[in-house]
């Protein structure tokens, strides 16, 4: 087992030790439902390769990584209402199975919980964490807002959406670099650096999500195929075909923007275009462009190269990820 697979494995056997109590079964039975479809959970993997990384205890790092990985999942209950979205990790949504109610009070419980594990960490720890996890959520819930505003709005910029995708999701993978680098007692440059490394890996990641949406295998990326399409997401990739559409632009905007086309002839008539285009590499390229950000902010932090060598390991990896 790699350094990097232990890890997953100390936080998979965290995950499987929670309970939670059997009733209101309405409340808790969502939770564990959702929590037992896993998920890559690879926000819980950042903040204890970092902590280890910069020399800490990863004992110390276990309950805040908890925390964060239990925020985003209330994060996906609520986003999946949002996006109207059906599936998820391969299984029926909350709110589909359940039904809103019970997926949004689910999620808020999720989030009370998440608060609670984030405080369990050392001592000089516990505020800096506190005060970054939270001011983290309220910018993920900025993010949410804008992407849904995004599918109103018409003079959506390709800067509008990085930064949609900076909050809604960056934000959290670099916090959660940034709290495993705070517990194991960083300096501050370096806390700072390694959230910079988040920030970059996470607007790749977000680009990776949008570009599997469009082109993933629905079987392996456990989502529908065309989630963003049908719902008419101001994406990267429809931004940048919006660039070059030329003479389409105009039957382009409004095959988007159309909620009355039956959905699968709205993907296949919005993939055609795409793929005229060029989108999938052009996504490709900008994603590409991200990650060699993030390396080259992981080269100024001040440690060692082998010791930063698992976490730009895992980070090549999310690039290359199916799911
Ligand atoms: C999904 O996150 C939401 C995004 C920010 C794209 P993940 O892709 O990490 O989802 P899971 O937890 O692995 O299912
Ligand atoms: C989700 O973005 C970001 C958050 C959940 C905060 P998406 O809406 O693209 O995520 P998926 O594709 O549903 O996982
Ligand atoms: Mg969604
Ligand atoms: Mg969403
Ligand atoms: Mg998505």
């Amino acid at each position: 087992m790699n350094p990097i697979q232990e890890l997953q494995l100390r936080i998979d056997e965290a995950f499987s030790a929670i309970r939670f109590p059997s009733a209101p079964a309405d409340l808790y039975n969502p939770i564990t439902y959702t929590l037992g479809h896993g998920g890559k959970r690879l926000r819980p993997l950042l903040v204890l390769a970092s902590c280890q990384m910069f020399g800490g205890d990863i004992a110390d790092a276990i309950n805040p990584a908890i925390g964060i990985e239990l925020f985003h999942n209330f994060t996906l209950l609520h986003d999946d209402i949002m996006d109207e979205a059906p599936l998820r990790r391969g299984k029926e949504t909350v709110y589909k199975k359940w039904n809103s109610n019970v997926a949004i009070l689910a999620g808020d419980t999720m989030f009370a919980v998440a608060n609670k594990y984030m405080l369990r960490t050392r001592p000089h720890a516990i505020s800096p964490v506190v005060e970054l996890f939270n001011q983290t959520a309220i910018e993920v819930c900025e993010g949410q807002q804008y992407d849904m505003d995004y599918e109103k709005q018409q003079n959506v910029s390709i800067p509008d959406y990085i930064e949609m995708i900076r909050l809604k999701t960056a934000v959290l993978l670099a916090a959660s670099l940034k709290t495993g680098a705070i517990i194991a007692g960083a300096e501050t440059d370096d806390c700072n650096q390694v959230y910079d490394f988040g920030i970059n890996i996470g607007l790749a990641f977000q680009l990776k999500d949008d570009l599997l949406d469009v082109y993933g295998d629905q079987v392996k990326f456990g989502k529908v195929s065309g989630g963003d399409i049908i719902a008419g997401k101001k994406t990267y990739l429809y931004l940048k075909a919006l660039e070059s559409a030329g003479s389409q632009t105009g039957y382009f905007r409004e095959l988007y923007a159309s909620h009355n086309l039956p959905s699968t002839e709205k993907v296949t008539k919005v993939k055609e275009l795409f793929n005229q285009l060029n989108i999938e590499q052009l996504t490709r390229l900008l994603i590409d462009d991200y990650y060699q950000k993030a390396l080259h902010d992981l080269s100024c932090i001040s440690l060692p190269e082998e010791a930063m060598e698992e976490l730009s390991d895992y980070a090549a990896g999310l690039m290359e990820r199916e799911n």
